[in-house]
């Protein structure tokens, strides 16, 4: 069975995709690492990063596993390594490209293949598991997202304004409804849980149930 939870960021996705892992013993993926991977080893190589076709072919040569939630190049672990500033802001420059996409997705689907999985991303509902049993699309408003990442940066020892970490999730809102690729979007057939209001476990519960049925439908 596939779950698939999709959603904006500061939505809570990866800690409850975690976690629903973990309560239904099935496997997860977190796609994103997959796209921070690749943008790596493209920045170690020094691929022209405006040069989508050359990106392409470069992440066609790619040796890019996951494994018990490990995501490798050429079998090094680089799970740390992935979440730098400058793979954030270069991971775009791959995710915009349609071919990349499509290895990328396929590398996802090969994943899955055969496994009780949890997956969690952009597209994972609509693009890449279109057939996934269960479609989860997490989401919270505005002010309430701003308002967790303000806590994570603060957690971390970065102090910034609500208007501030508003201002900037707004404009990445709406880069992400405005791409013309990998645009996030809630799959028809997802199951909308808005998370204002609720407590991560509530969160938790409600999704497990979702899944408890969907396996008991089967
Ligand atoms: O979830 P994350 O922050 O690790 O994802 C990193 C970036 O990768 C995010 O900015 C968008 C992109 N991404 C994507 O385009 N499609 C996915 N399925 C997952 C991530």
């Amino acid at each position: 069975m596939i779950v698939t939870i999709d959603g904006p960021a500061g939505a809570g996705k990866s800690s409850i995709a975690h976690q629903v892992a973990a309560q239904l013993a099935f496997e997860f993926l977190d796609t994103g690492a997959l796209y921070r991977a690749a943008t790596l080893a493209a920045i170690r190589a020094q691929i022209d990063l405006q040069d989508a076709e050359r990106l392409s072919e470069f992440v066609a040569t790619l040796n890019l596993s996951w494994q018990d939630r490990t995501v490798r190049l050429d079998g090094e672990d680089v799970s740390e390594l992935i979440r730098t500033p400058e793979v954030t802001q270069s991971i775009r420059y791959l995710a915009d490209v349609p071919a990349v996409r499509t290895q990328l997705s396929q590398i996802q689907r090969d994943i899955a293949e055969g496994r009780d999985i949890v997956t969690e991303g952009r597209d994972q509902g609509a693009e890449v598991f279109p057939h996934a049993e269960c479609k989860v699309f997490l989401t919270a408003s505005p002010v309430e997202r701003a308002k967790r990442r303000m806590r994570q940066l603060a957690d971390s020892g970065r102090y910034v304004s609500l208007e501030d970490v508003l201002a900037a999730q707004n404009q990445r809102d709406l880069e992400d409804r405005m791409r013309d690729v990998g645009r996030l979007r809630a799959a028809e057939d997802a199951v909308v849980v808005n998370t204002d209001g609720m407590l991560p476990e509530e969160v938790l519960q409600q999704i497990v149930s979702l899944v408890r049925s969907r396996i008991e439908s089967r």
